[in-house]
């Protein structure tokens, strides 16, 4: 009942299910086998390339539940019960994260675009320059293009954050509209230091959004939700369940202090919805979060999180002993750098990827599923022990 079907399963069902409607069986059958197989080939303990997690135990269940639903919350007045299974899910989020509104969005992408779409509207200074560091994930270099931002870089120091002083020299000789800081940078994991920026922030007057697409697991645990909360200031954060909370894609969310311009209503098309970059959306971004929230309770997500940086700990410590040059950015990804052909067809493979830390090319290993593990990814490694 919680578990996806296994691929011989979806064989057969699919097998059958093509006689019935009469589908050109063999061609039909052969393309879904590659699918289920190719599906089946990275659910393993050592394949660790990208930010793809093995879901939560009751995500598929949670995802028939949203396709049989298929309500749109454009029209929120519909569906009430879908309404307050949103309402559940975004409180809890808002409370771990310490921020007064939040939304449900397609990605990080959305989120970054949404918080600068939202500052430069928010703020009558006519500010058009925006600071994130040279760690920042492209999103925001094209959501910068598309509102007519200046987007400039500040550098980054050798663990691939931003450079507090950097930052603070560029402020100084031209106030910010925004300052977008990266709570676990793509290529390393790295979080940049978020207190000393924020203060920096609150004296220029610049909107403060985390992307934390990545990281955001990290700092909702309760050990870490302090250091938010003490930070001078924040105004949007944007967080991918997607990546590091074992979710389906779609499931991202924006949170913020001030809610964005918006209204809803059954008559969306006579007075639109006008302050969110997500357009139309219902079940299908939370219902999959919501029903583990509701089975496994908060603390299952925490300590699967813990777990999973454990492991990224130990991965790490693990190639240190070997001598390799290695980056922890501290949310579960590790990248280190090696030489031989053997490296690179592991990226091939996609057991590993590949990253550029400050120019230098890295091997990149990302710990986004529960069940990744340290020592069989280390075993697959081409070292000589
Ligand atoms: C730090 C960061 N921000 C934003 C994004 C974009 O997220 P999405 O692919 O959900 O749009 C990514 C994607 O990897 C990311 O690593």
């Amino acid at each position: 009942m919680n578990q996806s079907l296994a691929a011989s399963q979806a064989d057969t069902l699919l097998t059958a299910l093509l006689r019935h409607h009469q589908v050109d069986a063999a061609s039909s059958l052969s393309h879904c086998a590659a699918l289920l197989s190719e599906a089946e080939s990275f659910r393993h303990a050592a394949k660790a390339a990208h930010m793809t997690p093995e879901l939560a135990p009751y995500s598929h269940l949670g995802m028939q539940l949203a396709t049989l639903h298929q309500g749109n919350l454009l029209s929120a007045e519909l569906y009430p019960e879908l309404k307050q299974a949103e309402s559940d899910t975004l409180n809890w989020l808002k409370q771990c994260f310490g921020l007064r509104y939040a939304h449900f969005s397609h990605g990080g992408s959305d989120n970054n675009l949404q918080a600068l779409w939202q500052a430069r509207d928010h703020t009558a200074s006519g500010k058009k320059i925006v600071y994130a560091s040279e760690a920042r994930h492209y999103s925001v270099d094209k959501a910068c293009r598309m509102l007519g931002l200046d987007l400039q870089l500040i550098a980054t120091d050798a663990e691939d954050r931003i450079t507090v002083s950097a930052l603070e020299k560029a402020c100084k000789k031209a106030p910010p509209l925004a300052i977008v800081l990266t709570a676990g940078t793509s290529a390393t994991g790295s979080l940049d230091p978020l207190q000393d920026t924020s203060e920096i922030a609150e004296q220029y007057q610049a909107w403060l959004h985390i992307d934390a697409a990545w990281g955001g697991s990290l700092l909702m645990l309760p050990e870490h939700r302090d250091s938010l909360r003490r930070l001078s200031k924040v105004d949007s954060l944007g967080f991918d369940p997607h990546k590091s909370l074992f979710q389906p894609r779609p499931c991202s969310v924006y949170l913020s202090q001030l809610a964005p311009e918006y209204s809803s209503q059954t008559d969306y098309l006579a007075k639109a919805p006008s302050g969110r970059v997500t357009g139309s959306y219902g079940a299908e971004l939370f219902l999959p979060l919501w029903l583990n929230l509701r089975i496994l309770g908060e603390n299952w997500f925490f300590q699967q999180t813990r777990a999973r940086l454990g492991q990224a700990r130990h991965f790490s410590e693990l190639l240190q002993e070997q001598g390799l040059n290695t980056w922890n950015g501290g949310s579960g990804i590790i990248c280190f750098e090696a030489n031989g052909e053997g490296f690179d067809s592991l990226v091939t493979e996609g057991i590993l990827s590949c990253a550029k830390v400050r120019q230098r090319r890295v091997y990149r290993a990302v710990f986004a599923g529960y069940r990744t593990q340290a020592d069989e990814l280390f075993r697959a490694l081409p070292l000589s022990l």
